[in-house]
C-alpha cells in the first residue's frame, strides 16, 4: 500500500467515524473497539450466567417432579391433592418453593379436570332432559301408563329389571325403601341415570298411620338425608307403605303422595303369567300400575306387560312426566292414583 493510498484510507476511516483524520482517527477508533469489546465481554458473561442459573433451576424442578419420592404416588395415580398438600416433608428453602409451585400446578389441574367433568355431566343431563321433554310432548293424544316398582332396590332382581326396561325403552318410577337403598346405592343411582324416577317409600317401610306429626317429619328428614347422600338431591314423591295414610300424614309429609289404580297382586301370586295378564287387563289411559322389583316373578312378567300394552298403543312415562303430560300440577300432601286425560 503506497503512502498516498494509506493516507486516503486513514482519512476515509476517520471520516466515517466522524472523528478528525489520519492517525488520530485510527487511535480513536481503536479505543472505541476496546470499549465495545469490554461491553460485549460483560454481556456474554451475563448471558452465560443467566443460562446457567436457569438451567440449574429447571434441572431441579424437573428432577423434583420426575425423581422425588413424593411424586411416585402421583405417577401411580394414588396420591390425592390433599395428600400432597398435607405432607410435612416438603423440605425448606428453594426446595419448598418448588414444591409449593408443584402443589399449585397440581391443584389447578385437578380443579380444571373437576370443572370439565362437571360441565360435561351437566350437558349430558340437560340434553337427556330435553329429549325426555320432547318425548313427553310427543305423547299428547296418546294412551299413557306409569309402571311403578316398590320395596327395592334388590341386588338379586333390580339390575335385571333395569336391563329389561332399557331394552324395551320404557321409563318407570321406583319407590325405594331407605334401608334397601343404603345396601345397594349404585342401583338407585342407575335407576335415575337411566331416566327413571326415584321416589321415597320411607326409610323402613313403616305405616304412616302409626306416626304422629313429629314422627312423619323425622321420617321425611331421614329419607331426604339418605337420598341426598346417594343422588345428591331429595326425592320429590312419596308412596306411603301399604297405601296407608291419614290427615296427619297429608299435613306433614311435605310431598305429593302417589298411590295406584292397577294392582296385579304380584306380591301375593308369584306367577309371571298371572301378573302379566292382570296388569294388562286392568290398565287404562292414565293408570298407575303397582309392582315390586324384589320378586323374580315380577321381573319375569315385565317384558310381557310392556309388549302387550305397547301393542295397545300405550306409552310408558314416569309419574312426574305423566303429570306434566296431563297438565297436572302435583301438590304436597295430595294423593294421586291416576292421571286420566
Ligand atoms: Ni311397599
Amino acid at each position: 500500500m503506497g503512502k498516498e493510498q494509506r493516507r486516503k484510507l486513514e482519512k476515509k476511516r476517520g471520516g466515517e467515524m466522524g472523528e478528525g483524520t489520519g492517525k488520530i482517527g485510527i487511535e480513536v477508533e481503536r479505543r472505541r473497539h476496546h470499549r465495545y469489546s469490554v461491553v460485549r465481554g460483560i454481556l456474554a458473561v451475563g448471558l452465560v450466567s443467566v443460562v446457567l442459573v436457569a438451567g440449574f433451576g429447571l434441572g431441579r424442578l424437573i428432577g423434583g417432579v420426575l425423581w422425588h419420592p413424593d411424586y411416585q404416588g402421583n405417577e401411580q395415580g394414588s396420591s390425592t391433592l390433599e395428600e400432597v398438600s398435607n405432607r410435612d416433608d416438603l423440605g425448606t428453602g428453594g426446595s419448598l418453593q418448588y414444591k409449593q409451585e408443584e402443589v399449585a400446578v397440581k391443584s389447578r389441574q385437578l380443579a380444571q379436570e373437576a370443572m370439565q367433568k362437571k360441565v360435561a355431566e351437566q350437558e349430558r343431563l340437560a340434553k337427556e332432559a330435553q329429549e325426555r321433554e320432547a318425548a313427553v310432548r310427543a305423547t299428547t293424544g296418546k294412551k299413557l301408563v306409569a309402571l311403578t316398582f316398590d320395596d327395592g332396590p334388590s341386588a338379586a332382581t333390580t339390575a335385571r329389571l333395569l336391563d329389561i326396561l332399557k331394552e324395551k325403552n320404557a321409563k318407570a318410577t321406583f319407590f325405594v325403601v331407605g334401608t334397601m337403598a343404603q345396601r345397594a346405592p349404585d342401583l338407585v343411582k342407575r335407576e335415575e341415570a337411566e331416566g327413571h324416577e326415584v321416589g321415597s317409600h320411607t326409610m323402613a317401610h313403616a305405616s304412616f298411620t302409626t306416626m304422629d306429626a313429629a314422627a312423619v317429619q323425622n321420617e321425611m328428614k331421614a329419607a331426604d338425608g339418605m337420598f341426598q347422600e346417594i343422588l345428591g338431591h331429595s326425592a320429590g314423591l312419596v308412596r306411603p307403605p301399604y297405601g296407608s295414610l291419614n290427615q296427619v300424614t297429608k299435613e306433614n309429609v311435605g310431598r305429593p303422595l302417589v298411590l295406584w289404580t292397577v294392582d296385579p297382586l304380584d306380591w301375593k301370586y308369584r306367577d309371571a303369567a298371572g301378573v302379566r295378564q292382570r296388569a294388562v287387563a286392568d290398565s287404562f289411559d292414565g293408570a298407575v300400575i303397582l309392582m315390586h322389583d324384589i320378586y323374580p316373578t315380577t321381573v319375569d312378567a315385565v317384558a310381557g306387560v310392556i309388549d302387550d300394552l305397547r301393542a295397545q298403543g300405550y306409552e310408558f312415562l314416569t309419574i312426574s312426566e305423566m303429570a306434566r303430560a296431563r297438565g297436572v300440577t302435583m301438590v304436597n300432601g295430595a294423593t294421586y292414583g291416576s292421571f286420566r286425560p
